[in-house]
């Protein structure tokens, strides 16, 4: 497993620590390594305000900048953001096509920043179905940034984890087929190998804002053993000191991966 039992005997009173103070608690402890977040309530947000949701999804995008500035100033290796879903198709055209464009736009203007910090992007998802301006943009990014050393950062994008798993089914059948793999020597590595996120640790700890108690088909396979927090805080409200907290309080568990 990815990574040992990190919170034994480190629990410290997390209630009415400020933000520079829990910065600090997180800094005298081992940082998990990869965080994944369901940035979720932007509707929520947006309507509450009496404004349209997309108005939810720009301020959306905003908590997005200042989230990835956060991983990156902590040394977090892998960062991922569950941007658009496969089922966010079901949404209306307008909010849909809105919500692209303004990702694929918030992806490209954030190119010199992403180079400035030695960020990497990678895309998980599938890519048929995406607008071709909204994939090129995103692709010279991701291209732009490939050599960069610093935090990766996963855009859940047209993500599905069962399209991932089913995808991955078809590239070891694939393999199979071409006499590359034999059945008995799939394992969990080489399925691991097969997802999006080949040659990335499974994420140590999940954040879910706005309070829904469930996984919306994100990253099915690597959460196995992910440990889950959830705030009832609506994304656009996110902010760094939150993510602190999440740390601080994923520092203070203790993992036992069916041990003892
Ligand atoms: C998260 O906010 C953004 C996406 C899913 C794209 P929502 O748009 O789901 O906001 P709520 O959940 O309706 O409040
Ligand atoms: C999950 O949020 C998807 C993203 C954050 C992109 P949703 O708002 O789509 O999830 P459900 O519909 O509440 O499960
Ligand atoms: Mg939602």
């Amino acid at each position: 497993m990815a990574l040992k039992p990190v919170g034994a005997g480190a629990q410290v009173e997390l209630a009415g620590l400020d933000e520079v103070e829990l910065l600090a608690v997180v800094r005298a402890q081992p940082r998990p390594a990869h965080v994944a977040i369901i940035m979720d309530g932007n509707g929520r947000w947006a309507t509450r305000r009496g404004l349209p949701r997309v108005a939810g999804h720009r301020e959306g995008v905003k908590t997005a900048r200042a989230i990835v500035r956060a991983a990156d100033a902590l040394g977090l290796r892998y960062l991922t953001l569950y941007a658009f879903s496969t089922e966010n198709w079901s949404r209306p055209e307008d909010e849909v096509s809105t919500l692209l464009r303004l990702l694929e736009r918030a992806i490209r203007s954030e190119l010199p920043e992403l180079m400035e910090r030695n960020v990497r992007l990678r895309v998980l998802g599938r890519t048929n179905g995406v607008p071709l301006q909204v994939r090129r943009g995103i692709d010279h990014v991701v291209q732009a940034t490939r050599d960069n050393t610093g935090l990766t950062l996963m855009m859940a994008f047209n993500y599905g984890g069962r399209d991932e798993l089913i995808d991955a089914c078809r590239a070891l059948a694939r393999q199979v087929q071409a006499g590359e793999l034999r059945p008995e020597d799939i394992g969990e590595k080489e399925i691991q190998q097969a997802l999006y996120t080949a040659d990335v640790p499974d994420p140590d700890l999940l954040i879910r804002t706005s309070g829904e108690m469930r996984v919306s088909n994100f990253l099915l396979w690597q959460i196995a053993y992910t440990e889950l927090w959830i705030t009832p805080t609506l994304w656009p409200d996110f902010g760094a000191v939150d993510l602190y907290r999440a740390i601080a309080e994923f520092q203070g568990r203790t993992r036992r991966f069916g041990g003892v």
